[in-house]
């Protein structure tokens, strides 16, 4: 794996709007709030929170919520996301949030992780979730399908 960049000093808008976006986390169970804003292709800024459950299980990300958002107005073209949480840690979406993100952004969407300050970290979607499967990997499927 590509080592990550850190750059300092590039505590830009995006993620402002993640770091905003953590005020509306909520989180009784963990306590742990994470907070994502996804830029699209014409610069539109969709965010979201974590939103916790009684049954743990059923618990959204904040990234989930940020795509469903951006989804729902229209959009599915997307250049740039990045995540934040209360704890600046650093944190990078979870497995599950990366592979819903495959479903919308190319290998090189950069995922911008906040270490606090004005420090980040950031990935590629590629580098985090590698080999993954997507929408082309079904295009095998459509075409025989279509072939009958
Ligand atoms: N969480 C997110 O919102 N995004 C991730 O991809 C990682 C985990 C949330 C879920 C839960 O509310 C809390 O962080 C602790 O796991
Ligand atoms: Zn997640």
């Amino acid at each position: 794996m590509t080592a990550p960049t850190v750059a300092t000093g590039v505590t830009d808008e995006l993620m402002q709007a993640a770091r905003s976006a953590l005020d509306a986390a909520y989180v009784p169970y963990s306590e742990y709030t994470v907070g994502a804003a996804l830029r699209t292709a014409d610069s539109t800024v969709f965010t979201g929170c974590n939103i916790e459950n009684a049954n743990y299980s059923n618990s959204l990300h904040a990234e989930e919520v940020a795509i469903a958002e951006a989804v729902k107005n229209g959009h599915r073209e997307f250049d740039r996301l990045a995540v934040s949480s209360g704890a600046r840690d650093g944190v990078t979406p979870c497995g599950m949030c990366r592979q819903t993100l495959a479903e919308f952004c190319a290998d090189d969407l950069p995922i911008v992780c906040d270490e606090g300050d004005d420090s980040t970290t950031t990935y590629t979607l590629g580098e985090l979730l590698p080999a993954t499967i997507g929408p082309e990997t079904l295009e095998y499927a459509e075409r025989s399908r279509n072939e009958k």
